[in-house]
C-alpha cells in the first residue's frame, strides 16, 4: 500500500480545513443534515475530493476506502452517454443504505459535456431521493442555473497551522513523533496543496529511517526509536 493510502482521510476528523464553516457544512452533510446537491469548489488539491468520499463514507457507514464505486470522473469518463447507470445505482443504494438515501460524487463535474451536463440537471431536478456531491477547480465553467440548483462551497487550500496537527498525527503513526516547531519547519514552504503535504511527510519518513536499525510500521516503513536531524525541500530539521 502506498504511503498516501496508508494515510488517506480515516474519518471526518483526519480532515483538514481552512475555514471553519466550511468543515461545518461538511459535517453538516456527513450527518444527514444537509442533503442538497452540493458543488465544492476550489484549487488543486485542497481537499475536496477527499470532503466528498468521507460523506458518503459516513451516510453510507462504510470505511473511507471500502467505499463501492460511487464516483464519476469528468476529465476521465468521456465515454458517458447518460446518467441511467447513476439512475439505477440510487435505487439499489435506497434498498440497502443505512441512510435510505442515495449519494453520487462527480469529480472535476465541469469536465462533464453541457449535454451531459443537462441531463444531470434533470435527474437532480426530478428525483429529489439522492445527493450528488460534485467537485470542480473551474466553478466559472459551470452555468449559473446549474449551481442554483446546489449548494455550492468553496474550499480553500490549508494553511501550514490548519495542516499541523494531521501532520503531526501521520509521523506519530508511522513512529517518528515531530514537535510542533519541527512541523512548522518540515512545513515551510508549503504550499497548500495536501498532495504536497502527504508527499513531504513521505519524504521526511523516508529520509528519517535507514534501513538499518527500527522495526517495520503498518504501512511498511521503518521505525527508529529516535527521529534524527534530516533535510527536506533544503529545510533543515
Ligand atoms: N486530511 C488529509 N490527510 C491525509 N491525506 C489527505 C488529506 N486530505 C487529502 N489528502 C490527500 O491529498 C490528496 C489530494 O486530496 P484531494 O484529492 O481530496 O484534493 P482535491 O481538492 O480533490 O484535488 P483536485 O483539485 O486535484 O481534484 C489525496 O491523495 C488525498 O488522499
Ligand atoms: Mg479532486
Amino acid at each position: 500500500m502506498t504511503f498516501r493510502n496508508t494515510h488517506q482521510p480515516k474519518s471526518i476528523n483526519d480532515l483538514v480545513f481552512k475555514d471553519p464553516n466550511v468543515e461545518q457544512t461538511i459535517r453538516d452533510y456527513a450527518a444527514g443534515k444537509a442533503t442538497k446537491h452540493l458543488i465544492l469548489h476550489g484549487p488543486i488539491g485542497s481537499g475536496k475530493s477527499s470532503a466528498a468520499k468521507m460523506i458518503v463514507a459516513e451516510r453510507c457507514g462504510q470505511p473511507f476506502d471500502e467505499l463501492p464505486n460511487i464516483t464519476v470522473n469528468g476529465r476521465i469518463d468521456k465515454d458517458r452517454k447518460d446518467w441511467a447507470d447513476i439512475e439505477r445505482d440510487w435505487d439499489l443504494q435506497r434498498m440497502v443504505n443505512s441512510a435510505g438515501r442515495a449519494y453520487t460524487i462527480i469529480d472535476e463535474v465541469d469536465e462533464c459535456s453541457p449535454k451531459l451536463r443537462g441531463q444531470l440537471d434533470a435527474l437532480i431536478e426530478t428525483d429529489r431521493k439522492g445527493t450528488v456531491i460534485m467537485t470542480t477547480n473551474n466553478l466559472h465553467d459551470l452555468p449559473d442555473w446549474f449551481c442554483d440548483r446546489c449548494a455550492v462551497v468553496r474550499v480553500d487550500l490549508p494553511g501550514i497551522s490548519d495542516i499541523e496537527q494531521r501532520v503531526q498525527d501521520i509521523l506519530r503513526a508511522e513512529g517518528l513523533p515531530c514537535s510542533p516547531a519541527a512541523v512548522q519547519t518540515l512545513l515551510t514552504n508549503f504550499n497548500g496543496s495536501l498532495r504536497q503535504m502527504i508527499d513531504w511527510v513521505e519524504g521526511y519518513v523516508r529520509h528519517a529511517a535507514p534501513p538499518s536499525v527500527g522495526i517495520v510500521a503498518s504501512s511498511g516503513r521503518i521505525i527508529r526509536p529516535s527521529s534524527p536531524k534530516v533535510s527536506i525541500n533544503g529545510t533543515s530539521i
